[in-house]
């Protein structure tokens, strides 16, 4: 499979982009050994001081800003002249700095979802080849960018991520009610973008699909209907480079697909998560009298009335390896996962040569 992908000005060796994963999930190793083997790496931004060794209790904002440049450094030492991304959600208390900072550590690629990123090109003014990807998951959402990025700042995005809420992990943006209904139609949403893009703006802009995709024949079949490339996150996780702690990848290994399941996030959207431990989660803020000291989201029912849970923190402590109290993020396939292996041997599986074809 040889199609590459052309993101702005950066062109890809492969079509994929490896999904961010907020708390050091994705960090610089992951991200710079997934640009080293030909795809797109993406720091993911929230949280990602937190295990660090840059934060130290008091002093949330300057060191995610810290941690983040310094992943950012870690990833270009890995893959120097690698496509390295961010992935910075706009419901981060501190999106406009992060994405700012993404800038100074030499993103070349900046990727925003929980939110539309409608004022993005306003912070990357100044930084023309940065390509902007923002991630929806309608036709409307495309539109609704598309349209305020025309008009406000006669720009285009460099691509558009479509995360299908029936099977991507971490946050959705989809209404609780309507997930897993069978409604949503993955590829008619990425064709319908794409048709949009063609007949009212004239553009070719590629359209990446989100979401459930683990193996040579789902890549196959996303190109096959219509998408540009793939982006792909649980499938990375269990990897010697993904940054999370080895209790994280095990818990992967170690769950069945009725383990996987949907939750109210704090910030008031849904999320796919491993639900095995999800009453912990809760009582370790009861036991510990958790309050919120971060602030991490713009809004957020934990810190406005101690409703659920505190997610920073306990998307932390699963990095750590503590998913006995943590929050594991996945999408509906990290069942599969059955080893902890390379990102190298990912990518020969998804793109090298097949014997005798
Ligand atoms: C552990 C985990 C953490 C995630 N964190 C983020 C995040 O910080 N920001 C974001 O936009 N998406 C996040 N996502 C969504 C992924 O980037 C990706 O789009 C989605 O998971 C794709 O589906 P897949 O995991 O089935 O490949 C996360 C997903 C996982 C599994």
């Amino acid at each position: 499979m040889t199609q590459q992908l052309k993101i702005g000005k950066h062109i890809v060796r492969y079509p994929l982009i490896q999904g961010g994963m907020g708390a050091r999930i994705s960090a610089g190793r992951l991200a710079g050994h997934i640009a080293r083997c030909g795809g797109v790496g993406l720091v993911a931004a929230a949280g990602i001081a937190l295990n660090s060794g840059l934060y130290d209790g008091k002093n949330f904002f300057q060191a995610e800003i810290e941690a983040f440049k310094a992943e950012l450094r870690k990833a270009y030492e890995i893959a120097p002249d690698g496509i390295i991304g961010v992935n910075v959600m706009v419901a981060l208390s501190d999106y406009a700095p992060l994405v700012k900072a993404a800038i100074e550590g030499g993103a070349k690629v900046i990727v925003c979802g929980a939110g539309l990123p409608m004022g993005l090109p306003e912070l990357t003014a100044d930084h023309p080849d940065v390509a902007l990807v923002p991630i929806v998951s309608s036709l409307r959402a495309a539109q609704l960018i598309v349209r305020k990025w025309q008009k406000a700042y006669h720009r285009l995005p460099d691509a558009v991520v479509v995360e299908d809420p029936d099977t991507a992990g971490g946050h959705l943006g989809e209404k609780m009610e309507n997930i897993g209904i069978g409604e949503y139609d993955q590829y008619a949403t990425i064709r319908s973008i794409k048709a949009f893009f063609r007949d009212e703006c004239g553009a070719d802009v590629p359209v990446i699909a989100a979401g459930g995709i683990w193996d040579r024949a789902d890549v196959e079949h996303a190109l096959a209907e219509g998408a540009d490339g793939v982006q792909m996150a649980s499938r990375f996780v269990c990897t010697e480079e993904c940054d999370a702690e080895d209790g994280f990848k095990q818990f992967y290994i170690d769950c069945t697909k009725e383990d996987i399941g949907l939750l109210m996030s704090p910030a008031g959207l849904p999320g796919r998560a491993i639900l095995k431990n999800i009453d912990n989660i809760r009582q370790y803020d009861l036991d510990h009298h958790t309050t919120c000291r971060m602030g991490c989201l713009k809004k957020c029912s934990y810190k406005e009335s101690g409703e659920r849970f505190c997610i920073v923190t306990a998307l932390d402590r699963a990095q750590r390896g503590d998913v006995d109290t943590g929050l594991v993020f996945c999408g509906t396939n990290a069942w599969k996962a059955d080893r902890i292996t390379t990102v190298q041997a990912i990518f020969d599986e998804l793109f090298g040569d097949i014997p005798g074809k």
